[in-house]
């Protein structure tokens, strides 16, 4: 079982809080959206009303084992400083003596976050001498670093055998106990809307779903390759050949299986993928030669809306079209209206999504937003998050 940072005696302790600080940074170091640092709020005010040493560690960008100034923590510590209104000290590294002489030197109540632990290859090794080095800084050790948690690294696995009191924090319960109402025990009918560009990364989440949602509504690139298998002219779309086959696999085992799939049946077609690209909206049996589709039509709107209105659970993960560009968004953007005026538990992942939602001012009506990317699709392709399945003893 998972014990949680409530359940753990971390009165005036060193407390060691693994987080997820990987918000995406501009070329200036300026964040773009600080949700994960918001995120972990409720932990951090948690452990400051219990008077703990608070030792926040986080990755940022993939350094690759190496000290690269651009993601430093340091931008983040600023953020942090603001949101909390409270002195927020930084390290020059996250381990070694400096690092040990500021956690000696701190009082009950202070916050420190450690510069980026993946400045160490040892960190994405999942090694244990490193993760023996992170353990000695601590007393207690919370993961409430959801979106890295299938990831097996030093910080988030292997620091787990040698502290002796671990737990996860209010972040990952959250997480947690959302993704279990949607995919446990949820109350039906369970639609999941799948979007993206690649049917290759969604394959494994769409076979694990196919057994538990009532319906699947298809969207994004992704569509293409279905819409190709069932020998549909999809013109100059975006394709995985490899797949067609695989594809025409899973519509005919989801038919069997009695669960109801949703395919576009109109898009907006361009001549090219560009902001200043001719443009229309045509039936899918009429997508010219050389166009491509870039995103879900007006008719593909209203049947999905359709398809979710009387939804008690619906789960999403990935955008209906190429949202970044305007003439293409508007798919994505009236699926958003289309799910918050339901009246399900609407539970939401992935990155894309989150920024799709977040464009449109309508976060707040989602039930929940998952920080997760990689993590929150690995929980719907069903598999095990390796840190979750280290605090769990
Ligand atoms: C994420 O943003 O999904 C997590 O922080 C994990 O990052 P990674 O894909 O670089 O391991």
């Amino acid at each position: 079982m998972i014990r949680y940072i409530n359940e753990i005696d971390i009165k005036k302790k060193r407390l060691l809080i693994r987080v997820d600080f990987n918000v995406s940074l501009d070329d200036y170091g300026n964040i773009r959206d600080d949700s994960r640092i918001r995120a972990i709020l409720p932990t951090v005010e948690y452990a400051l009303d219990e008077e703990s040493k608070i030792i926040l560690l986080s990755h940022v960008g993939r350094p690759g084992g190496k000290i690269k100034k651009e993601l430093s923590m340091a931008p983040i510590a600023r953020r942090l400083k603001r949101l909390l209104k409270k002195e927020v000290k930084t390290t020059k590294d996250c381990i070694g003596k400096e690092t040990e002489e500021a956690i000696n030197a701190m009082q009950p109540g202070d916050v420190l976050l450690l510069e980026n632990v993946r400045f160490h290859k040892e960190e994405e090794e999942n090694d244990d001498t490193f993760a023996k080095k992170l353990a000695n800084l601590c007393d207690v050790f919370i993961n409430d670093a959801f979106a890295t948690a299938h990831r097996a690294h030093a910080s988030t696995v292997a620091v787990t055998r040698f502290v002796k009191d671990c737990g996860a924090g209010f972040l990952m319960k959250n997480e947690l106990d959302y993704f279990a109402r949607a995919m446990g025990d949820p109350i039906r009918p369970l639609v999941a809307i799948i979007g993206g560009a690649k049917v290759s990364s969604k394959l494994g989440a769409i076979e694990n779903l196919i057994d538990k949602v009532d319906k699947i509504i298809i969207g994004g690139a992704m569509a293409n390759t279905f819409l190709a298998g069932v020998e549909c002219n999809v013109g100059k779309s975006k394709i995985e050949p490899e797949y067609l086959g695989i594809a025409k696999q899973i519509l005919r085992s989801i038919r069997k299986k009695k669960v109801k799939i949703y395919l576009p049946v109109d898009c907006v077609v361009a001549d090219r993928f560009d902001p200043k690209a001719e443009t229309m909206v045509v039936p899918i049996q009429e997508i010219p030669d050389s166009w491509m589709v870039l995103d879900i039509g007006p008719a593909t709107v209203t049947l999905y809306g359709e398809a979710i209105q009387n939804a008690k659970t619906i789960i999403w993960n990935g955008p209906m079209g190429a949202f970044e560009m305007d003439q293409f968004s508007r798919g994505t953007y009236a699926m958003v209206n289309h799910v918050v005026n339901t009246y399900a538990l609407t539970i939401v992942g992935g990155g894309d999504t989150d920024a799709a939602i977040h464009r449109t001012g309508e976060s707040s009506k989602f039930s929940y937003i998952s920080t997760g990317g990689g993590a929150f699709l690995d929980l719907m392709e069903g598999k095990k998050l390796p840190a979750i399945v280290a605090l769990d003893l």
